[in-house]
């Protein structure tokens, strides 16, 4: 039988995302070069490896058995990555970060301080939701992670390296803009845009508003910041952001913070890896950076 590690990757991908375009997402590649990788590996073996459940893709029962070995053998290829990688010296090995969606708006300034200082590591940067970066910490795909809430389901390492403030934004024109000390329950009348279920800023939002008893009104939903920024903008609602995710906006007076009770909301951001995992030279050297000096080249400016 003719198997190649890479179409044992690519079966991996689709199995733990039930999806090939997940897969082809998370791998970077386009979905047809997914199924064609799939259906040679269905040729070479003689079974068939998936089928489809409504739109979910699932396992038979031939997949389960490749599942388990694939993922026992694409383990032990990154921890052989790991072990190689850690004999190189600090500015010769590659490196690569993820980082959740809000991350990204300072992650970008790290890197490129990180970059001038040791130029011959070869860094990736992938942004993703929370759920993908859970996964990629489970499969042990990724060497660092930068996001809000450290995983309780996965065995990670945490670090908080900076702080990660979630303001209230509305449009400068709204009635509250100028007001001051605003009573939380007063957000009981306003309908607030959200970002979706699997964001950790949600995720805060939420527990924000459920410790104080306080029920929101919901309004639309989006999956990226920028669309929830044009929302508010555009007197849709009002939202919680954090307040990397604004700089320019509060700059330019685009929108405003509202001085109510409880905030800013204090969270943290952390840096995360799987728990055991050996890092290279160059991953430790980035995590020795991000925990010194993230907070002085990227904290956010405090509100007015
Ligand atoms: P997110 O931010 O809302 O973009 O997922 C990460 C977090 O705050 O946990």
């Amino acid at each position: 039988m003719h198997i190649s590690l890479r179409q044992l990757r690519v079966f991996e991908a689709v199995a733990h995302n039930h999806s090939y375009t997940r897969a082809a997402e998370e791998l970077h590649l386009s979905q047809p070069a997914v199924s064609m990788q799939v259906r040679q590996l269905e040729d070479e073996i003689g079974l068939p490896l998936f089928e489809r459940l409504g739109k979910r893709i699932v396992t038979t029962e031939a997949g389960r058995e490749l599942y388990h070995y694939s993922r026992a053998i694409n383990r032990a290829l990154r921890e052989m990555e790991e072990v190689l990688e850690s004999l190189k010296g600090i500015n010769r090995g590659s490196l690569q970060v993820a980082v959740a969606s809000t991350v990204n708006y300072f992650a970008p300034r790290l890197l490129a301080v990180f970059q001038k200082r040791y130029p011959g590591i070869n860094l990736r940067l992938d942004v993703t939701n929370r759920e993908m970066l859970v996964q990629m910490l489970d499969s042990n795909s990724v060497d660092l992670v930068l996001m809000g809430l450290p995983p309780k389901n996965v065995e990670v390492e945490s670090e908080a390296f900076m702080d990660n403030p979630l303001v209230v934004v509305a449009p400068p024109d709204h009635p509250l803009a100028h007001q001051h000390c605003i009573p939380v329950e007063r957000l009981a009348e306003e309908t607030f845009v959200m970002r979706e279920a699997g964001s950790g800023t949600r995720k805060a939002m939420e527990r924000f508003f459920s410790e104080r008893g306080l029920l929101i009104r919901h309004g639309m939903q989006m999956t990226r910041n920028e669309a929830v920024k044009q929302a508010v903008r555009s007197g849709l609602g009002l939202s919680v952001v954090s307040l990397h995710t604004i700089e320019l906006e509060l700059e330019t007076r685009r929108l405003v913070t509202l001085d109510v009770e409880g905030f800013p909301d204090r969270r943290q951001w952390y840096l995360v890896y799987r728990r055991g995992k050996r890092l290279s030279p160059a991953a430790s050297a980035f995590r020795d950076f991000v925990l010194a000096e993230a907070a002085s080249i990227a904290a956010p400016q405090t509100p007015t």
